[in-house]
């Protein structure tokens, strides 16, 4: 129909480029995507939906060419037959126009191939420089690990065996990205940091994290750098706490056997939540690019206070839901965590003594993940009705769903006499005329066939977050069931997570 997205878009056609500052544009290259695990789950309903979005509103290079690989047996029209369903029946599903998803689908290819095998990447060699040719592409590749974590070493490996981790050309280029989990513990990060930089540049390897990818989460930045009136209050003078949540409804599902070995801490603390509390916390870099940018994160990871075991019993508490032994493909005696919630401190000049509270768990009694500033009160309290505590304005950034901003305070109950009543002014996204967000998986492709990798995590990032996190985990190996907690599915989680909360008068004189 003459309504779809997909035509009205069509008439407005930036090609993918970047604007900087000085308001030149980068125009994106002619390239080749090559997806390895194309068969599984993440490329129906990640990729190959974001990459249509990108197609839809003109933002893919002039040239470009998806190649799927895995080892179901599909020709290049039944992958397309099933990505197509995939698409038009994505839950996020708009009313796309199935001719336009047809020609997308042009674009995509198919290899049945064993990525465990070595012996097939000259096919998949062939097959690469078969689609450059036919197509006119440069030799400019991005592989997406979309596989499980096992070949995350396997695939590069044999990459540089077949010479493809190196463009031919000098106008080629590579680009490697790898999905979460990224590391297991801080010696397997290292580990397979140290592979794949001994395989590619680290320039070229784009270590995802989808959180980054989100509207809500990049708009930390704008609302904090491109505002004069927060930052004079955004430290430990005027801040009383943060936290940091990202609850959901629902439990494992199908990935209990990769949950069950992983657990909250590594599924969202590690990388989404501590990602979170770094643009939070971070100060501004001297330019928006890559470098500096992530130069800050490290910074703030450097500055956390590590955890010793006492602080682990005290800051941290661990809870699984009831019901999850019996998921499917979990150990009926598993201790896993299905609940995260712990305090941590950034021991800086801006932060030093506020605590950053954490939450996250699953099968809780609500989807959302929102950061939540709360400032410190007055010293006084003059009127009926006025807060007092420790926070009353509070600045709240709904990441997800309703996105929106919102600030409390209190003001005056019109009528005789002065009684306050808590309100708040909020931003919600929606109120905006160009309302589209765009999917996360969807920026963050865009970036990565843009070349800008600022929005995937760094290698020293990445291990600087395990460093923090790795004692707490092997703290908890070593003590299975100590301090587990159990909670009610639906609930708020545990109650010991709220005890949290409350001041701590040990904060800076503490014997670590
Ligand atoms: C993923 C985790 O990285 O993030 C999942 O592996 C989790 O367990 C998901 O459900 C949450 O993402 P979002 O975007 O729905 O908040």
């Amino acid at each position: 129909s003459s309504t779809t997205i997909g035509q009205a878009k069509a008439a407005t056609p930036p090609r993918a480029a970047i604007t900087f500052k000085n308001g030149m544009m980068k125009k994106a290259d002619n390239q080749l995507l090559v997806i390895f695990g194309a068969s599984g789950d993440l490329t129906k309903r990640k990729l190959l939906p974001s990459l249509f979005e990108l197609y839809v509103r003109n933002l893919l290079p002039e040239k470009f060419r998806v190649l799927g690989a895995s080892r179901t047996a599909f020709t290049d029209e039944e992958f397309r037959e099933e990505q197509r369903k995939a698409i038009l029946d994505s839950p996020e599903a708009k009313p796309y126009d199935p001719e336009q998803v047809g020609r997308f689908l042009q674009l995509v290819h198919y290899l049945s191939f064993d990525s465990t095998n070595e012996a097939e990447y000259g096919k998949l060699k062939e097959r690469i420089e078969q689609l450059q040719q036919q197509n006119g592409l440069d030799d400019r590749i991005i592989y997406y690990l979309a596989t499980p974590p096992v070949m995350y070493e396997s695939v590069p490996v044999s990459l540089q065996k077949q010479g493809l981790n190196k463009p031919r050309t000098r106008e080629g280029w590579r680009r490697i990205i790898v999905e979460k989990p990224f590391g297991s513990d801080l010696e397997t990060a290292r580990r397979l940091n140290g592979l794949l930089r001994g395989i590619f540049a680290e320039r070229e390897i784009y270590r995802i994290d989808h959180y980054l990818g989100k509207e809500t989460v990049q708009n930390i930045l704008v609302l904090r750098f491109s505002n004069g009136i927060f930052e004079p209050l955004w430290n430990r003078n005027y801040i009383d706490r943060v936290e940091i949540r990202a609850t959901e409804t629902l439990g494992v599902g199908n990935r209990g056997k990769y949950y069950d070995g992983a657990g909250a801490m590594r599924d969202m603390v590690q990388n989404h939540l501590m990602q979170l509390m770094a643009f939070a916390a971070m100060e501004a870099p001297a330019v928006f690019e890559p470098e500096p940018m992530r130069d800050e994160i490290v910074k703030v990871f450097r500055s956390l206070r590590p955890y010793t075991a006492q602080r682990m019993d005290r800051d941290i508490v661990r809870a699984q839901y009831r019901g999850y032994r019996e998921e499917k493909d979990v150990s009926p005696d598993s201790t896993t965590e299905t609940f995260v919630a712990m305090k941590f401190y950034i021991d800086n000049w801006r932060w030093g003594g506020v605590p950053f509270l954490l939450y996250t768990g699953k099968k809780l009694d609500r989807k959302e993940s929102e950061i939540v500033i709360r400032f410190k009160s007055t010293p006084q309290r003059l009127f009926a009705g006025q807060c007092s505590g420790s926070s009353c304005n509070k600045l709240t950034i709904r990441i997800q769903p309703d996105e929106s901003v919102s600030l409390g305070f209190g003001l005056k109950m019109p009528g005789a006499g002065f009684r306050v009543k808590q309100v708040s002014m909020d931003f919600r996204y929606d109120s905006l005329s160009h309302n589209y967000l765009p999917d996360a998986y969807e920026r963050l492709l865009l970036d990565a066939i843009l070349g800008d990798s600022t929005l995937y995590a760094r290698s020293d990032a990445l291990e600087a977050s395990w460093k923090i996190i790795d004692p707490v985990l092997r703290h908890w190996a070593e003590h299975p069931s100590r301090g587990l907690r159990f909670y009610t599915p639906g609930s708020q989680g545990p109650e010991e997570a709220l005890a949290l909360e409350r001041p701590d008068d040990s904060l800076l004189c503490e014997e670590n």
